[in-house]
């Protein structure tokens, strides 16, 4: 779908996005992660033609992108930029209708996704429609942004730290809703973050970038677990195999013991069962249908570390 060859961009001598080649397929949540200043906001920008790359080429759905009007390569990509970039002097609902609008939609038809979008992102339409974006907070500036992002339903989808300015438990329910969203609707992402989580949560794979260059790039758990890259390992700081916990649901662990307590959903990740059994004490939480253990979990840790030697 998104295909980057030998691509640099050079801002005098100084390479931003160093001979850099990877290819997104179709359907698939790329995650970008690494150090402030590595080249990810740059790599973004250079696949919708934002900035211009100096070298290499970049091809989408098989056609190189000079080949695109720019305009139409725009619309076709969803963008939603690390600075949220929201049209200032535009109520919530305008800045979300903006390119349903350019494509011509009918005013009933994006007056109901615009709604569903506010939703969707947890924003009540009756209170949020008709808000300035200076009357948002930068948590629910940000949300608007991946709303209009989504709103003329485009097959890909760049994200530049969508979610950083969110509060950490809209976030987490943003991020599984996303990724829910974009697994059904099978739409292609590339996704700029800071966050391990975040990273290890969504991504299909995800690509660490240090200096403009790829250091690695594969799955998360690969990423994480089998990493033979100083570089990597510093960044997880150890902590990948707690991490990698949160890309398991229970349900897929769960034992069918039935156990008293407040109940988790199937769909919570064994990192979040991992901190209820710490912050009750308990061994063993209820999961709705059953109830899953720490030796359980322990098991999974460990036939991943197996899985490493
Ligand atoms: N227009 C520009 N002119 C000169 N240098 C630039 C320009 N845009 C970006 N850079 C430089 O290119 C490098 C990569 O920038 P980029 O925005 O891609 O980083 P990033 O990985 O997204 O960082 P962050 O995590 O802080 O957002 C940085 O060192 C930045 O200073
Ligand atoms: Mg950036």
């Amino acid at each position: 779908m998104i295909e980057m060859q030998n691509v640099t961009k050079s801002y005098g001598d100084f390479k931003a996005v160093d001979n850099l080649s990877l290819h997104v397929d179709s359907g698939e949540l790329l995650v970008i992660l690494g150090p402030s200043g590595c080249g990810k906001s740059t790599t973004l920008r250079l696949m919708n033609k934002m900035a211009e790359r100096t070298s290499g080429t970049i091809k989408i759905k098989d056609k190189d992108i000079d080949s695109f009007v720019e305009e139409d390569l725009r619309k076709g990509i969803g963008y939603v930029i690390q600075s949220i970039g929201l049209f200032p002097h535009m109520n919530v609902w305008k800045n979300i209708a903006t390119v349903p609008q350019l494509l011509g939609w009918e005013n009933s038809s994006i007056d109901r996704r615009v709604d569903e979008l506010l939703l969707l992102v947890g924003l009540k339409p009756e209170n949020y429609r008709y808000k300035k974006p200076s009357q948002l907070s930068g948590g629910e500036a940000q949300r608007v942004g991946v709303a209009r992002a989504l709103a003329s339903d485009p097959d890909i989808l760049l994200m530049d730290e969508p979610f950083g300015a969110v509060d950490p438990i809209n976030r987490l329910r943003l991020q599984k809703e996303f990724r829910q969203i974009q697994r059904r609707l099978g739409k292609t992402v590339v996704f700029v973050t800071h966050d391990i989580d975040e990273a290890i949560l969504l991504g299909d794979r995800i690509c660490i970038m240090n200096h403009g260059k790829v250091v690695s790039l594969d799955t998360p758990e690969n990423v994480v677990l089998h990493s033979k890259d100083d570089f990597v390992d510093s960044f997880f700081k150890g902590e990948g195999i707690l991490t990698i916990l949160s890309r398991k649901n229970v349900g897929d662990y769960m034992e069918e013991i039935p156990w008293e307590g407040e109940e988790i959903v199937q769909d919570s990740t064994l990192k979040e069962a991992l901190s209820l059994m710490l912050l009750t004490g308990e061994d063993r939480v209820p999961v709705k249908g059953g109830s899953i253990s720490f030796n359980r979990i322990l098991q999974v840790v460990g036939r991943d570390i197996n899985e490493k030697a």
